[in-house]
């Protein structure tokens, strides 16, 4: 995406979406709530507030679409995917994508 030079300035420096649908108990596809993401969702809000992040926004949202690979976490504008399944995973990649710019390769969902 390239941004056009009339375009306003980005309101947030970077959007975390983290699904939290939950899919009926057997739905052959599963869902990202059964593994725990609004906890984890949760633990993204706690943990932006202890880290002093102010200028990134974090959201629940629906199914993502990368259900193969929940809980996803997805993070704007870089449209990097992250698998997050502990509230340690939300930490790391807090410090290290937000914090530092860097990214937790153990973490990132390939394309
Ligand atoms: S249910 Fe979370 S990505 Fe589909």
């Amino acid at each position: 995406m390239t941004r056009l030079p009339d375009d306003p300035p980005p309101f947030y420096r970077a959007h975390l979406f983290m699904c939290t649908n939950k899919r009926p108990p057997g739905n052959p596809w599963g869902s990202c709530g059964e593994e725990g993401a609004q906890e984890l969702a949760d633990h993204l809000r706690q943990t932006f507030k202890e880290l002093g992040i102010e200028d990134a926004r974090v959201a629940a949202s629906g199914c993502l679409g990368r259900c193969d690979k929940k809980p996803a976490l997805v993070i704007y504008p870089e449209g990097v995917w992250y698998t997050v399944k502990t509230k340690e995973d939300v930490e790391e990649v807090l410090k290290s994508h937000l914090a530092k710019g860097e990214r937790v390769k153990r973490l990132m969902v390939p394309a």
